[in-house]
């Protein structure tokens, strides 16, 4: 007999430490669950890989949880979402969970009429994105900023040098002069330079990001397969990265709690291709 279905910790992978953006939510709702997360720092950006790269990254990544007992999935990731999350879902019999920029509540959130999308080029480009616009922006203008850069200066941990600043200040302002009052945090490095990206668009512009919808979808999801773990008990976190480990685990540990011990992914998972 196996473990019982409710036991097994939930994985989440992201292309580096940006789906912490999206762990912090689930801990907050989830208090009780263990959550295994992947961070493959060795491999980001996924932006701009092609997107059959990153659906078979995914693969592997996916597997390796799920080899590991996970119950459930977390695609952490905007792009690789776009790419994998159709894959994974045929591939694995428990809940998938993935996310997509939070175009339907900026749509109904923006008084302007006009939205800015900031996300990866791997993400725009998507056919998953082409859909989602035109399920939920008719009516609305949607004006898309790809960032290339930024996720590599939240991997690096600069989230407010000056180089970051600027780069910020070079995607938000096209945005504004376009009449933008809502923005959508489209890929999940991004809140982690939220301060900046607010201090460049002001207080009168939205910043939405997906992290909650997604903890609150993960939730119901467990709840309808009856796998959520017993309330009463107190949920581990163990993290692995790909990459130069020692880099992954000192700003994996400024963004989430400077006690995480990270450790590096297996040897054979370590690099891709
Ligand atoms: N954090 C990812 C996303 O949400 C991917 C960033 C990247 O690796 O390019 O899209």
């Amino acid at each position: 007999m196996g473990a019982p279905p409710h036991s097994g910790p939930i994985g989440i992978f992201d292309s580096g430490v940006g789906g912490l953006s999206v762990l912090r939510h689930i801990r907050a709702l989830m208090p009780h669950e263990d959550l295994l997360y992947i961070a493959d720092c060795g491999n980001a950006p996924y932006g701009d890989k092609p997107p059959d790269w990153i659906r078979s990254r995914s693969i592997e990544l996916a597997d390796w949880l799920r080899g590991r007992g996970a119950k459930a999935i977390v695609i952490a990731c905007n792009t690789a979402t776009a790419a994998a999350a159709a894959a994974l879902r045929s591939r694995h019999a428990v809940p998938v969970i993935g996310m997509e920029p939070a175009v339907k509540p900026a749509a109904a959130a923006t008084k302007t009429g006009v939205v800015g999308v900031l996300a990866t080029v791997g993400t725009l480009k998507s056919a998953q994105f082409a859909a989602l616009l035109d399920r939920f922006a008719s009516g609305i203008e949607v004006v898309t900023q790809p960032c290339p850069g930024l996720v590599e200066c939240v991997e690096r941990g600069e989230l407010d040098t000056s180089a970051t600043q600027a780069l910020v200040t070079r995607y938000v302002e096209p945005l504004l002069a376009r009449g933008a009052d809502t923005i959508v945090l489209g890929c999940t490095h991004y809140p982690f330079v939220q301060p900046l990206i607010a201090s460049v668009a002001g207080p009168a512009v939205t910043l939405i990001e997906t992290g909650p919808a997604v903890a609150r979808q993960l939730e119901r999801r467990l709840h309808d397969s009856a796998i959520a773990a017993d309330r009463a008990r107190h949920g581990e976190n163990a993290f692995h990265a790909s990459g130069k480990l020692e880099l992954a685990a000192q700003v994996m540990r400024r963004l989430w709690d400077e006690d995480a011990t990270v450790d590096a992914l297996p040897a054979a998972l370590a690099n891709s291709t």
